[in-house]
């Protein structure tokens, strides 16, 4: 008998207002047509004047909690990827857990850019595995409009504003692929490539927060590579392969990185969640947004193996197989 972390509840949020390519491209040189053809977006959800990330985090958590039928006192630990913090500290993790009312329990941010919800994953089912908590909140938000440079064309189109959650359980488990709960992870980040995409800004360096960069066809050209080897590595520490795979629940940076990676695999594309046209990029909430669709949508059923994935800046990139 082993421990296992199960996903028991997912939730996720997206502020209301609506940024369609024809609207960008009345502000920059830009075309819809240029936009869906390289990336596959559409349009973007952009948070309101006074909307902060822990408020689009509490929306998102508060689905799951409702979702997984728990009571938020008996969450012990909040994990929340971010990096668009509402302020440099505390940690919006603590904001979360204001604003849901609770005063006990661990609650942190991992930074690992739009891999992040694939770390705060690992570390929040590392810490259920060992028994250092028994009922997490993982949640992934971002409000990244607050750090795009609207005059560059090459970056403002690309990401959006939201938020997504699950409610992690400890349960018990055989140890072997067909217990539910997460299977296997790996994780991975070379800092070489620190300046393919980075702020250039920061309360240590700057005093600002400063805008992002980013060399987006030397982004592209690693992200496929990185993120099927990571797939692989994963099944196989599961020992599973790809072809029992129901859905791959990807990052949502390109819907040509996701076609790559999913071609690299010997995988349908119609195993591949997409939510990219909708939510462009939302980094670190990318992921939970795109499983929270597709679990409220009833693609995904019980005992369905997922294949969670993810890269960002750093790099980091990583990957998580989830029994459902
Ligand atoms: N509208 C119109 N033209 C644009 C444009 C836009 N929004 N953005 C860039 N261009 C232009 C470039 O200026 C360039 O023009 P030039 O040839 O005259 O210099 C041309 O389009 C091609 O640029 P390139 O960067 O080679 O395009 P691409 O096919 O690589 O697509 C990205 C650009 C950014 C969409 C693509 O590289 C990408 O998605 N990269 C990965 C980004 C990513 O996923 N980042 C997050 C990882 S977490």
């Amino acid at each position: 008998m082993t421990r296992r972390a199960r996903i028991v509840g997912t939730g996720s949020y997206l502020p209301q207002t609506i940024l369609t390519n024809a609207e960008l491209a009345a502000r920059v040189d830009t075309s819809d047509e240029w936009i869906v053809e390289r990336t596959g977006i559409r349009q973007r959800h952009i948070a309101a004047e006074g909307e902060f990330t822990s408020d689009l985090a509490t929306a998102a958590a508060r689905r799951a909690l409702e979702a997984a039928g728990i009571d938020a006192a008996q969450v012990d630990l909040i994990i929340v990827a971010t990096a668009t913090p509402d302020q440099t500290f505390p940690a919006c993790a603590t904001v979360v857990q204001h604003k849901l009312g609770m005063t006990a329990g661990v609650a942190f941010d991992v930074n690992a850019v739009c891999s992040g919800f694939l770390y705060a994953l690992s570390v929040a089912d590392a810490m259920i595995v060992t028994g250092a908590a028994n009922t997490a909140l993982v949640i992934g938000a971002e409000t990244f409009s607050r750090l795009l440079d609207w005059e560059d064309r090459g970056t403002c189109v690309l990401f959006g504003d939201g938020s997504g959650a699950v409610v992690l359980r400890a349960e018990t488990g055989s140890g072997a692929a067909t217990d539910r709960g997460i299977l296997a992870h790996r994780l991975h980040s070379d800092g070489r490539y620190n300046d393919l995409l980075y702020v250039d800004g920061g309360a240590g360096s700057t005093g600002t927060v400063g805008k992002l960069r980013m060399k987006g066809r030397e982004v592209f050209r690693h992200a496929v590579t990185n993120l099927a080897a990571v797939m692989t590595e994963t099944l196989a520490a599961a020992d599973l392969k790809a072809e029992d795979v129901a859905w791959v629940i990807p990052h949502q940076a390109n819907l040509r990185i996701l076609q790559g990676t999913a071609k690299k695999l010997g995988l349908p594309i119609e195993r591949v969640v997409v939510t990219v046209d909708r939510h462009a990029n939302t980094s670190a909430a990318s992921v939970p947004l795109a499983l929270d669709t597709a679990v409220r949508d009833g693609r995904i059923k019980p005992f369905d193996l997922l294949l969670l994935e993810a890269m960002g800046g750093g790099f980091t990139w990583g990957a998580a197989a989830v029994r459902w």
